[in-house]
Order: structure tokens, then C-alpha cells, then sequence
């Protein structure tokens, strides 16, 4: 290469040095930072938490998620198939009609909570969206004791207030009670209370 083709180039192999020190100073900043300050549930057997196990499926499939970059805002694209099909196997395996049953994939258990007891509102409170809750407070719904935190942040971000979340004991196996769920639905029907909703726990 001539001396002054070398030298028009200049600028662009000063930004390439430039990027490689970046990038060798980020390696060693994951390195030495970051991945010491990690919090360790990387191991193929971690079900602890909702969140993935750092398997090489898992990097791979971040790394395609990442690259497609897709949004689900539309109907006919990958993403959004591979969306309904997660869905009806979902259906399938929970044993729920495919014809008028269906959801979403969201990115957690507290949204999916929110938009969970969000439907079941509107289902007894049709006109919930447009009119608010209005004089509706006599709903109530219920849970086990064993139930998690988000669900009465649900019902605190949904208006409910999380008075109107009945705690029902468990028994030794952690079970809810149904002889409790059952006196506490009637005799808060006979208060006048209105039950809207029962939340299950699934799992260990
Ligand atoms: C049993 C259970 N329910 C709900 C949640 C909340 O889920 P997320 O953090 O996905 O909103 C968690 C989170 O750890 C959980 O363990």
C-alpha cells in the first residue's frame, strides 16, 4: 500500500485500536468484576428461582433472542408463533379447550399475577376498565398462607386493596384447607362480601 493510502486510512485503524481497547478492557472488567459479584445460580440443576440456569441452551438462545431483537407487537412473525405454540402446549397440558381458552408470555410471575387477578376483576366488574372500581370494595378473593408477596402487591396496584385478600391455613403438607376455604367463601357471602377469585399455589 502507498504511503498515502496508509495515511487516508489513518483515522480508521486509530478507531479500530480504539474498539480493541474498549473491548479488552471490558473482558477484564467482567472478569475481575462482575462476574465475582454474581449471584452463583448458574449450575443446570438451579430450579430455585424463576429464572434460567445459565445452560449453553439457555446463552443460545439469548444470543438469537438478542440478535433478532423481535418484538411480539404484531401477528405473523417468529416470535409471535412460537408465542401461540408455547401457549397451546400449555392448553394442552393443563387440559384447558383449546377452542376459547388461550394467554400471553409475559416476563414474570408478578405480571402475570397483575393480569391474572386483573381478568378475574373484570370478569365480575365488566365495566371495571371504563368505570374504575367505583363502590365495588365487597370483592374479595383468596389464598394460602404459603402464598407469595406479589400477589398482595397485585391486589394493591389493581385498587383491591389487600384487605380483600383472605389468607386460608395450610395443613401439615402445606396444602390449603379446603374446609376453611370453604366456611371462610360462605360466610363472607353472608357479610355480603362478593368472592371473585381463589389463587392456587403449584410446585414444592
Ligand atoms: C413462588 C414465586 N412466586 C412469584 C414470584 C415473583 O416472580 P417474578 O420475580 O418473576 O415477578 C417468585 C419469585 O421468586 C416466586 O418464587
Amino acid at each position: 500500500m502507498a504511503a498515502n493510502s496508509a495515511r487516508k486510512l489513518l483515522p480508521f485503524f486509530i478507531v479500530i485500536d480504539e474498539v480493541t481497547t474498549v473491548y479488552s478492557r471490558a473482558e477484564l472488567t467482567w472478569a475481575t468484576e462482575a462476574t465475582p459479584r454474581a449471584i452463583f445460580n448458574l449450575h443446570p440443576r438451579f430450579w430455585g428461582w424463576v429464572k434460567g440456569e445459565g445452560t449453553v441452551g439457555g446463552v443460545l438462545a439469548d444470543m438469537i433472542s438478542a440478535s433478532l431483537n423481535i418484538n411480539v407487537c404484531t401477528n405473523v412473525h417468529s416470535a409471535a408463533c412460537i408465542e401461540k405454540a408455547v401457549i397451546n402446549w400449555m392448553l394442552q397440558v393443563f387440559g384447558f379447550p383449546e377452542e376459547n381458552a388461550g394467554g400471553l408470555l409475559v416476563s414474570g410471575t408478578s405480571i402475570a399475577t397483575i393480569i391474572s387477578i386483573a381478568t378475574a376483576r373484570q370478569r365480575m366488574l365488566v365495566n371495571v376498565r371504563n368505570e374504575g372500581l367505583g363502590n365495588s370494595s365487597n370483592l374479595v378473593a383468596y389464598a394460602s398462607t404459603e402464598t407469595h408477596g406479589c400477589i398482595i402487591k397485585a391486589f394493591q396496584l389493581l385498587g383491591l386493596g389487600s384487605d380483600a385478600l383472605h389468607f386460608i391455613p395450610v395443613d401439615e403438607t402445606f396444602c390449603i384447607e379446603i374446609s376453611a376455604l370453604r366456611t371462610a367463601i360462605r360466610e363472607d357471602r353472608e357479610k355480603g362480601l362478593k368472592p371473585f377469585c381463589i389463587i392456587g399455589n403449584a410446585g414444592i
